[in-house]
């Protein structure tokens, strides 16, 4: 935890720059800081969380999108949920909010260099791994292929679709996505959940990285395959969400059996958690 503001456990006044619906329910807002100082001296890292605050509302853990190579905001992509979230989204251009952070331990970025890395998203999973992803791709030189698996419940929930488009045109990206659903048949790409994805990726398991950022029914099934694939159980890092109250490891509302999910993650390696039963 930690950045070069000197008390992160003070919140900060920020502002709304700019608000882009994503898909329904799901908004990304852009924020500055309101006191002239910049994000790089906040120093993020991808995987790290926020506590945002509106006053009178409450406080909610929310991660970071956007990665620290572009700094000219700071992007959270928000699920509309209950009494934090829906006061942000009644919120708009230069509205007023608070932020402390960043928390937590983010993804192993100097673990990940000269290798390959595989990143596997569910749902909105993708927002925190979206920072680590645009990382990758802003320092590519410094890593190895990098495979994109995404998978949503249906063509019409698929988060930053006009980025993930924008990869067609790459070619150091290699990317699978899926739907589980597709009831108007619009879909181009793999219809079925997202390990079905594993059929179509050429992997070599030994000397490739795998990231995970998902729902934990997706843990589950995504973890097996990696496993029987022959990843090494150290080559696997998870990004977990569990019930948050302080941020700061101090209410213990977010155990996961002698861990903090706040504090010792929210991303884990896989070797962490493997014998802590109700982790995954
Ligand atoms: C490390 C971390 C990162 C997160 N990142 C994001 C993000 O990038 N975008 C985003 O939209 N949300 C994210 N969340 C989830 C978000 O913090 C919750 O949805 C939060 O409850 C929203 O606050 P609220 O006041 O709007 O809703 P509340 O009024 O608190 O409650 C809404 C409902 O969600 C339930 N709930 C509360 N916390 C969680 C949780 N962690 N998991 C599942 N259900 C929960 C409550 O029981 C309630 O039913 C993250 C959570 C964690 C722990
Ligand atoms: S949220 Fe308080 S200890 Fe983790």
């Amino acid at each position: 935890m930690g950045n070069n503001f000197g008390n992160a456990y003070q919140p900060r006044p920020v502002s709304i720059i700019r608000t882009l619906p994503q898909i329904d329910e799901h908004r990304l807002f852009q924020l500055k800081l309101e006191d002239g100082s910049s994000w790089k001296d906040f120093g993020h890292q991808p995987g790290q969380f926020v506590e945002v605050s509106i006053f009178g509302k409450g406080e909610a853990p929310i991660s970071i999108s956007s990665p620290p190579t572009r700094l000219d905001a700071l992007e959270i992509c928000v699920r509309r949920a209950g009494k934090v979230t829906n006061a942000l989204f009644e919120m708009e251009k230069g509205s007023h909010l608070y932020i402390r952070g960043p928390y937590g331990r983010g993804f192993p970025v100097e673990t990940l260099k000269g290798h390959k890395v595989l990143l596997i998203a569910g749902g909105l999973g993708l927002a925190p791994l979206r920072s680590l992803l645009l990382y990758l791709l802003d320092k590519r030189d410094e890593f190895d292929e990098i495979t994109l698996m995404y998978g949503t419940n249906n063509p019409n929930n698929v988060l930053f679709k006009y980025e993930l488009l924008g990869f067609f045109d790459r070619d150091d990206i290699k990317y699978l996505y899926s739907v589980d659903r597709d009831e108007e048949g619009i879909w181009k790409q793999y219809v079925g959940v997202v390990t079905g994805l594993f059929d179509q990726a050429e992997l070599s398991p030994h000397d490739t990285y795998a990231v995970l950022c998902g729902p934990p029914i997706m843990y589950k099934f995504v973890l097996k395959r990696l496993l029987s694939l022959g990843f090494p159980k150290d080559h696997i890092y998870m990004s977990l969400e569990r019930m948050m109250k302080c941020g700061i490891g101090k209410c213990g509302h977010c155990a996961i059996g002698d861990k903090y999910c706040c504090t010792d993650g929210p991303v884990f390696p896989f070797t962490e958690l493997e014998k802590i039963k109700e982790a995954i």
